[in-house]
């Protein structure tokens, strides 16, 4: 029986690809796709959902959010995405238009009609996610699980303390975080070893057809960045998320209490891992901290075969 699941995504580099992975899973049923402003704005993240999504020959619901988090000014990451979020393959307009409703309609339209509980895969900032929470609370118990990448029990790729999805709306966060819903955090932790070599590149180039070729292309331009950083292989961040969901058993996770930083001002942003339980507070996450990279990178390659 497919797992039913809802992704809010910033395409961007990585969330692309994620939802590609997503789409080619026979285990997985994507009810929607909602759209959260972070790597680019709203308006450019939507449209590239789009783009990849139609390029991809895939129809589904799609809405966006806001142009905005939830009390803050929005920050964008156009050093690693580029000017439109999604630099690199050339892509056609697309065939697809998002749908009138606002995202956190759609999640409570799609979780509401559901007669199965839903799983949520945020890849990108949790504006829509604390949104939906907020606005429709009777809706919380019809939520399975919340597989999400962002943050880090160990140092930040946004601040020194703070990775970017949470760092463009802790307080989103903090609401998802102290939900009760049980969550999956696939933070840098664990997304820092899920790297992308050339020789991974090209045996996804090498599948031939023009999602493996767009894929290929994606991973050129993420890597990029990701090379100047000094990272040998560009991290992989967003399809942690829903391999998790896939199987399970390809990320090694650790139950523990996690807290937002909502304050600090060298701290803001940061997913406070109580690593050592120091607290003996509820331990509210399952944080990933390994990855079987090898499985990881056959799971993408067999996703782009899918859509040849
Ligand atoms: O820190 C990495 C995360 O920020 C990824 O989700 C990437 O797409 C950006 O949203
Ligand atoms: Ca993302």
């Amino acid at each position: 029986m497919r797992i039913p699941v809802i992704i809010d995504c910033d395409p961007g580099h990585d969330d692309a690809i994620a939802l590609l992975l997503a789409f080619a899973s026979e285990k997985l049923d994507v009810k929607a796709v909602t759209i959260v402003a972070g790597n680019q704005t709203q308006e450019k993240t939507l449209n590239n959902a789009l783009k990849v999504l139609s390029f991809a020959g895939v129809n589904v619901p799609v809405a966006k959010g806001d142009d905005k988090p939830l009390m803050r000014d929005l920050i964008i990451a156009p050093e690693v995405h580029g000017d439109s979020g999604l630099d690199g393959p050339e892509l056609p307009e697309s065939n697809l238009k998002a749908c009138d409703m606002l995202a956190i309609e759609l999640i409570a339209k799609v979780v509401r009609e559901s007669d199965k509980k839903i799983t949520l895969i945020p890849t990108g900032a949790l504006t829509n996610i604390a949104k939906f929470l907020l606005c429709y609370p009777e809706l919380k118990e019809k939520i399975e699980r919340i597989s999400l990448m962002g943050g880090a029990c160990f140092g930040g790729n946004w601040s020194p303390a703070a990775e970017f999805n949470i760092l463009v709306d802790p307080e989103a966060a903090d609401i998802v975080f102290k939900s009760g819903i049980p969550i999956t955090m696939s933070g840098l932790d664990v997304t820092h070893k899920a790297l992308i070599y050339d020789e991974d590149v090209e045996r996804i180039r090498n599948v031939g057809g023009k999602v493996a070729v767009m894929v290929a292309e994606l991973l050129d331009f993420f890597a990029k960045f990701h090379m100047d950083m000094g990272f040998k292989g560009s991290p992989l961040h967003d399809p942690c998320a829903v391999a998790w969901v896939i199987d399970p058993s390809i990320l090694t996770t650790k139950k523990l209490h996690v807290d937002i930083e909502t304050k600090g001002e060298h701290t803001l942003g940061a997913t406070v891992v109580d690593y050592y339980d120091v607290l003996k507070k509820e331990k509210n996450v399952d944080v990933a901290f390994d990855i079987d990279r090898e499985r990881f990178v056959d799971m993408l390659v067999e996703a782009v075969k899918y859509y040849n």
